[in-house]
């Protein structure tokens, strides 16, 4: 009988994910290693705090705080690394890259802003870095658009890439709740963090939207070139009226081509109900790509979790280790495309929907429609919703045609100061 020698995998992390990572290897290690070709063998865990106690056993003897147990092992060939946050996985990344060792990571903040230098260093070492995990968890999106898709054009993507606001506005949406109650359920369940702010402010969504786009342009887009806005403005009254109109509300990130500019953008928008990301509930994800073979395709599945995104982790780690066990190396390619700039903000086209709160008296809706008219924004239609009549005052929605960006900031300032607009309570882009 032949023994193998098996392939040593640190692994820098031991929470939600990691955790889920150890004992998959430990509960699979069998069936894996079969899959490679030869034993997987977890040599060291990296955690903060030995004494801690965790959902899943692992012998002491494997759990480490000191990081150079694991760079320094000559026999760890994979390191997986799931701590989260930039500093210091980036430097450990960066170590494990330079000692020759492959890595493996979850870690969308640090791919987002430091992927191509590292892609860069990795190739110098001739290894891998695999991120499947890094966007949309267990959802084979990032495998898609480096290997599936590498025939098509790719022309857009639009996709609802946060869990946590998209569950927050799926209980906005179906129980009428505001966004605060819906944030502290979410918050009470475990999808959403003490301190939200990466997730409802877009922050989260435009790392990933960073990866992604890089991807499917071959071109370099950091996160500071997508422009992202939260959810926290979205209303319950927003909701009531945007269903009334045939539209649900989701926190989009978009990515298009155009003929020679890309828009990379994070907000909320409306989208119209009969399309399949309207109907992407609760803490799922869903990428929609288009390219011009394809068509159009959409990925959609659990974008979060332990189980969901160890099933990622661990499918780059075998890749990795099958390429190991059989000498193939498959360093990172070089991105090919230049020129491309990003397209402002407010250079964009888009509709929109505008909710004001108005005097109640004839007229009022001649000056609004004449301050957009002033900006080019034609109307496409207006309800008058609730009156306050002690107030005498309405509340107006209208949806308008396609609109320049900068324009619409415009017409929005200026409807402001109009004596007859109260309050402009809320502009979303319409997309779809
Ligand atoms: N959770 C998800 O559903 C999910 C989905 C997709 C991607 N991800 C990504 O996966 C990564 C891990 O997320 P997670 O939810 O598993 O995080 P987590 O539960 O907070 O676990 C982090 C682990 O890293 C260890 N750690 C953190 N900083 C350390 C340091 N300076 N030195 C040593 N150990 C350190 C912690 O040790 P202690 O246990 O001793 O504190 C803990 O075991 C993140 O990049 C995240 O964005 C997570």
């Amino acid at each position: 009988m032949i023994i193998k020698k098996p392939i040593g995998i640190g692994l820098m992390g031991l929470g939600v994910v990691g955790s889920g990572v150890a004992r998959v290897l430990a509960e699979k290690g069998d069936t894996l290693g079969h899959q490679v070709g030869c034993p997987l063998s977890l040599k060291r865990v990296l955690v903060r705090d030995v004494s801690k106690k965790r959902s899943i056993e692992v012998s002491s003897s494997l759990l480490t705080t000191q990081a150079r147990e694991i760079l320094d092992d000559p026999e760890i060939a994979i390191v997986i690394e799931v701590m989260g946050g930039e500093r210091p996985a980036l430097d450990l990344i960066k170590e494990a890259i330079k000692r020759g060792k492959h890595v493996v990571t979850a870690n969308k903040e640090v791919i987002a802003k430091h992927g191509p230098s590292l892609f860069a260093l990795a190739r110098k070492h001739r290894v891998e870095l695999l991120y499947e995990a890094s966007v949309g968890a267990g959802i084979p999106l990032i495998a898609s658009l480096r290997q599936g898709l590498l025939a098509n054009e790719i022309s857009s993507i639009y996709a609802i890439i946060n869990g946590t606001t998209n569950y927050i506005l799926t209980q906005m949406a179906n129980h009428g709740m505001d966004f605060s109650l819906a944030l502290h359920q979410a918050q009470k369940l475990g999808y959403a963090e003490a301190d939200p702010t990466a997730d409802v402010e877009g922050i989260d969504a435009a790392y990933k939207l960073a990866i992604l786009a890089t991807l499917a342009f071959h071109k370099e887009i950091l996160p500071s070139d997508v422009h992202h806005e939260g959810i926290t403005r979205i209303t319950a009254r927003d909701f009531r009226y945007a269903q009334e109109l045939g539209y649900a509300i989701k926190l989009l990130a978009i990515a298009k081509r155009e003929i020679d500019s890309l828009q990379v953008r994070v907000h909320p928008a409306l989208v119209p109900q009969d399309l399949l990301l309207a109907k992407v509930e609760g803490v799922f994800n869903a990428v929609q790509v288009e390219g011009d073979l394809i068509g159009r395709l959409l990925l959609y599945g659990q974008g979060a979790g332990s189980l969901p995104t160890t099933s990622a982790v661990i499918a780059d780690a075998i890749d990795l280790a099958y390429r190991i066990h059989r000498n193939i190396p498959n360093p990172p390619p070089s991105l090919l495309a230049e020129g491309w700039s990003i397209k402002p903000i407010s250079q964009i086209q888009t509709r929109y929907y505008l909710r004001m709160a108005v005097t109640d008296r004839p007229g009022v809706l001649a000056q609004i429609a004449k301050t957009l008219g002033d900006h080019l924004i034609s109307i496409a239609s207006v309800i008058q919703k609730e009156v306050d009549e002690d107030d005498q005052t309405a509340e107006i929605v209208i949806m308008t045609h396609q609109a320049n960006e900068a324009a619409m900031q415009e017409a929005l300032r200026e409807a402001a100061r109009l004596p007859v607009v109260h309050e402009v309570g809320n502009f979303i882009r319409v997309e779809g």
